[in-house]
């Protein structure tokens, strides 16, 4: 048996939304784009939602609204995905990189506080995994004139203290990739209840030219337009908001399904001394966008990476996430080292992701049990 990492959950409603869109012959941002985006704001609860190619886009138009420039700094955590930095870096400006909580991977308060200076624009937080932050804590020890952009690329659909992730905050970001819980292939999602900050990305998205400029081809519109600023490539297509349509429609169910394969994994490994639970906060009810395994590797023989490979010998593919960004050459160039992470360190040595998604079978679900049992057994010191 193989076990995938990821296994896209696509069925024929997807194939027939997308062949459907292909038929009607608007290939790129349109009608179907308006009403995705139109659905995603009613499901989440905010004002407004502007759909982009990837959560990358929607991050960097977060900073560009909030006019983040050369010169300032923008706090984010080690523990996440290249593109997090990335984006700052767009602005020429500068990511300084914080450490994280070992029980839950995620950016804390008293990290922001300890990171915070005069020059800092931003926070990015991360919704590790589908957990959220805890943005009450963030939002004080940020202070005012401080901006909070959520990177919640695994966090849909999450809830911090009840509340979804995105119904609340200055501005929220989305990814559609191919292994996020909702996808459509590509994409992203920024929301915003800021209705300036709305206008603003949407003209954006679109090189700077007049928000309803894709509607110069059809008789509703014009061919003219004018261009404000200097914008970006940044649009979504139609024949991917038809896929997101249809995702978004499943979500719950799908969302069901995850929530269930991470309780019948805690279950199991719950009696194992050498897994280290992984932590969800009271207030938080996670996406399970992500299965973090946590190996006390004291008490083992073998490492991490000596793990993941006795798994992939078995048919069963991991993930570690995330590389921590200060392990990169950039970073390590920019004088970021190892020793002042420890919280990120501690989680980089341990953490392999499972499997977790919802079109894995009962047989699937517990060969991954059995085996990552069997391997801890076998390698007990
Ligand atoms: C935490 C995090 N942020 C941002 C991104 C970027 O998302 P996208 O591929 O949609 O640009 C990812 C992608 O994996 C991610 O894991």
């Amino acid at each position: 048996m193989i076990i995938p990492f990821h296994k896209p959950f696509i069925g024929e409603e997807e194939v027939e939304a997308v062949a459907d869109s292909l038929r009607r012959g608007w290939l790129t941002m349109g009608q179907k784009t308006i009403e995705f985006e139109k659905k995603f704001s009613e499901y989440i609860g905010v004002s407004g939602s502007v759909a982009v190619q990837s959560c990358t886009a929607a991050l960097h138009l977060g900073l560009k609204v909030i006019e983040c420039k050369p010169g300032d700094e923008v706090i984010i955590p080690a523990i996440t995905f290249a593109s997090t930095a990335e984006i700052v870096h767009y602005c020429n400006a500068r990511p300084v990189l914080a450490d994280v909580d070992p029980r839950t991977h995620l950016l804390t308060a008293e990290e922001v506080e300890r990171k915070k200076t005069k020059k800092t624009k931003a926070v990015i937080p991360v919704h590790y995994g589908g957990q959220s932050v805890d943005l009450d804590a963030i939002r004080v020890a940020a202070g005012k004139s401080v901006f909070i952009i959520e990177d919640a690329a695994h966090a849909l659909p999450a809830y911090y203290k009840g509340r979804l992730i995105g119904s609340r905050g200055d501005v929220v970001c989305f990814s559609f990739y191919a292994t996020k819980t909702l996808t459509m292939g590509e994409g992203g999602m920024i929301v915003t209840g800021n209705k300036k900050w709305q206008e603003r990305m949407r003209r954006l998205r679109l090189h700077g030219i007049t928000s309803d400029a894709w509607k110069r081809y059809t008789a509703a519109g014009s061919w003219k337009y004018d261009v404000f600023e200097a914008g970006y490539k940044y649009n979504t297509t139609d024949i991917n908001a038809a896929m997101g349509i249809v995702q978004l429609q499943k979500l719950e169910a799908m969302t069901d399904v995850r929530c269930r394969i991470a309780q019948k994994y805690n279950e199991a490994f719950s009696e194992i001394e050498e897994i280290i639970p992984y932590m969800i906060e009271k207030n938080n009810k996670s996406a399970w966008h992500l299965y973090p395994l946590r190996l006390d590797i004291g008490r083992l023989k073998i490492s991490r990476d000596e793990f993941i490979e006795l798994l992939k010998s078995r048919g069963i593919i991991t993930s570690v996430h995330f590389i921590p960004l200060y392990r990169f050459s950039l970073y390590k160039k920019a004088g970021w080292k190892v020793k002042d992470f420890p919280g990120s360190e501690w989680v980089f040595k341990r953490e392999i992701s499972l499997p977790i998604y919802p079109g894995m079978t009962e047989e699937e679900i517990a060969f991954v049990i059995e085996n990552v049992i069997d391997i801890v057994k076998k390698n007990r010191k």
